[in-house]
C-alpha cells in the first residue's frame, strides 16, 4: 500500500492555553500532546510523521519522540500555521525517504485524542482517489450569525465543524501552498487552499474526541477522556 506522512504542526505559542510549558509539550494521560498525537496517527495509518516545532525545541521535542512507532523528522516552523505546514510540506521533499510518499495528512498536534479510525477514514478516501478530505462534525449548538443590523439563526443543519487530521494528494496540496505564496492569500485550513485550486473536498466523519485543545477546559477534558481510556 502507498505510504502515509503526517505533517504535525506544534510551532504554535499555546497563548490561549497560557502556562509555561509550548502547549505541543504539556501532558494529557500521561504523555505529552505531540507524543499524544503522533502515537494517534500511527495507529491510524500514518507511516512516518515530520513535526513543525517552534525555535530552540528541538532537543525536548526529539527526546519525547523517541519512542514513537514510527520515524519521526523535525522542522522549525512559520510565523502562521499556513507557514508552519509549508515548512512541514518542504521537508517532506527534500527528504529522500518521505519525497516518494503520494499521500500527506496535515494535523493540529493540539488535537492530540483524534481516534485512529478518522485518521483511517481520511487515508481511506484519499487512497479510494480524493485530492483533499477533512474529517467533519455535526454543529450542536445553535448558531447565530451577528452583523452591523443585529443578528439572525443560521440553518445549523447545513453546518459542519472542520477537523484534523485532512488528507491530500502531497502534489496538490504543495501547489495549493505555492499558489498562496504567489497571491499572498491567508487560509485557516488545508482544504480551503486545495478547493481555491477547483478541487472538490470530501467530508468523512469525525469526532467529537478530536477536539483542539485550545483552552485549560479543552486540557481538562482530554485529561479526563485520556484517563479513561
Ligand atoms: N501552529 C503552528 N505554527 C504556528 C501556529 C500554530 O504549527 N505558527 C500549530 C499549533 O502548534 C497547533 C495547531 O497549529 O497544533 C493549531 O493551532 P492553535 O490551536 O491555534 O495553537 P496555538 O497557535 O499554539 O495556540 P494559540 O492560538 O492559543 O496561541
Ligand atoms: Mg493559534
Amino acid at each position: 500500500m502507498e505510504p502515509v506522512v503526517a505533517v504535525v504542526v506544534a510551532a504554535g505559542s499555546g497563548v490561549r492555553l497560557g502556562g509555561r510549558t509550548p502547549k505541543a509539550l504539556r501532558f494529557v494521560g500521561g504523555r505529552p500532546l505531540v507524543s499524544a498525537s503522533v502515537a494517534a496517527l500511527a495507529a491510524g495509518g500514518a507511516d512516518a510523521a515530520v513535526v513543525v516545532l517552534a525555535e530552540g525545541l528541538q532537543d525536548d521535542f526529539q527526546q519525547v519522540l523517541a519512542d514513537a512507532t514510527v520515524p519521526v523528522r523535525f522542522v522549525v516552523g512559520g510565523a502562521t500555521r499556513q507557514e508552519s505546514v509549508a515548512n512541514g510540506l518542504a521537508a517532506i521533499a527534500a527528504d529522500p525517504e518521505l519525497a516518494g510518499c503520494r499521500l500527506v495528512l496535515v494535523h493540529d498536534a493540539a488535537r492530540a485524542l483524534v481516534p485512529p479510525e478518522v485518521t483511517a477514514r481520511v487515508i481511506a478516501a484519499v487512497r479510494a482517489g480524493a485530492r483533499g478530505c477533512v474529517p467533519v462534525t455535526a454543529v450542536v449548538d445553535t448558531i447565530r450569525e451577528v452583523d452591523e443590523g443585529g443578528s439572525h439563526v443560521v440553518d445549523r443543519s447545513r453546518l459542519r465543524a472542520v477537523q484534523t487530521p485532512q488528507g491530500f494528494d502531497r502534489e496538490v496540496l504543495v501547489e495549493a501552498h505555492a499558489r498562496l505564496r504567489v497571491t499572498g492569500e491567508h487560509v485557516t485550513d488545508d482544504a480551503a487552499a486545495v478547493e481555491a485550486l477547483g478541487w472538490p473536498i470530501v467530508l468523512v466523519e469525525g469526532s467529537r474526541e478530536a477536539f483542539k485543545i485550545t483552552e485549560p477546559f479543552d486540557l481538562a477534558v482530554a485529561e479526563a477522556l485520556a484517563g479513561g481510556r
